[in-house]
């Protein structure tokens, strides 16, 4: 594992190795017991986004191994001046030890890895989040203790996020069914590929795709960089919502997760929403742990 541009960079063992080590890590910070297993390490973190969950538990994380992190929005780079990101590239390479960027385009990460010479993660782009879909599984496993037999259910918008847990389910052995609309499905490479090598289905009927499912997933209507779609979205995906009757729909024991931030009585209803806010709560606090596993794998000497 040399770099994390997206999440079919990892095969299954690779995330199951992730995950344990978070698992370890986890209970470690609980326990109080240091590990600082990435001293004198820096990571830069470029933002060409907002963020809140990203950027403070990559800071946090770097923080608890004992190295340090730089925040770089693009506004204060060059970057936003124009310098290629080859370039940049190749400066960082000389500083850093590691880069974790959040942009638009999934091939400005893949730019910065084949110009550099450091470990490159990558924090969101339009394409995926393979950061948030570590923490997914592993806030799945800590419910369910396994990801044998699950049905795993998506609704909404087939974006970024979307992507990366077809990936995630599919790879890890999960049924994955994704709830969108026609003209909003998620990257058609991914829909072939989850057909070929797992139970998958992709379908605008929500209650079909939601029946007996053990992890309901959603995420916004608009995205960052949709901020001009909002209206027409809405429209669009008023009937993507997880609320009571879609839940009726899922196992009795489903757990409800979402990758924040939430727009309640958008795409999740305030009721659903607090009435499984451990889950949410816990798979976001998972973000810090899971990538400190990653962190790890791809810093340490
Ligand atoms: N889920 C997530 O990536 O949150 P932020 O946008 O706050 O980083
Ligand atoms: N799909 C969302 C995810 C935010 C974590 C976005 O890209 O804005």
């Amino acid at each position: 594992m040399k770099h994390l541009l997206k999440l079919q960079d990892l095969n299954k063992e690779e995330i199951i190795d992730i995950l344990n080590l978070a698992d370890q890590l986890k209970y470690e910070n609980h326990n109080g017991i240091e590990h600082h297993l990435l001293k004198g390490k820096t990571l830069g973190m470029i933002f060409q986004k907002s963020s809140t969950r990203t950027r403070v538990s990559f800071e946090t994380g770097m923080y608890q191994l004992g190295g340090q992190a730089l925040f770089l929005s693009n506004r204060d780079l060059q970057i936003g001046r124009g310098e290629p990101v080859q370039d940049t590239a190749r400066v960082l390479s000389r500083y850093l030890d590691g880069i974790m960027i959040r942009t638009f385009e999934q091939k400005e990460v893949e730019a910065l890895a084949e110009y550099g010479s450091i470990p490159i993660i990558n924090g969101l782009t339009d394409y995926c989040h393979p950061c948030q879909v570590l923490a997914d599984l592993m806030t799945i496993r800590e419910y369910k203790k396994s990801f044998e037999g699950l049905k795993f259910c998506f609704i909404g918008d087939g974006n970024n996020m979307a992507n990366s847990l077809i990936v995630g389910a599919i790879t890890m052995g999960m049924e994955c069914a994704i709830a969108c609309p026609e003209d909003y499905k998620p990257d058609p490479e991914l829909i072939k590929w989850a057909s070929e090598n797992g139970k998958f289905t992709c379908s605008p009927n929500i209650y079909e795709c939601a029946k007996d499912a053990d992890i309901l997933y959603t995420d916004v209507w608009a995205s960052m960089g949709q901020e001009e779609e909002k209206a027409e979205r809405e429209k669009v995906f008023k009937n993507y919502q997880i609320n009571d009757k879609v839940v009726a729909f899922a196992k009795s024991d489903v757990i409800v997760l979402h990758c924040l931030p939430a727009h309640r009585e958008e795409e999740i209803t305030a009721k659903v929403f607090e009435a499984h806010a451990n889950e949410i709560f816990d798979e976001s606090e998972n973000r810090l742990h899971a990538q400190k596993a990653v962190l790890v794998k791809l810093l340490q000497d």
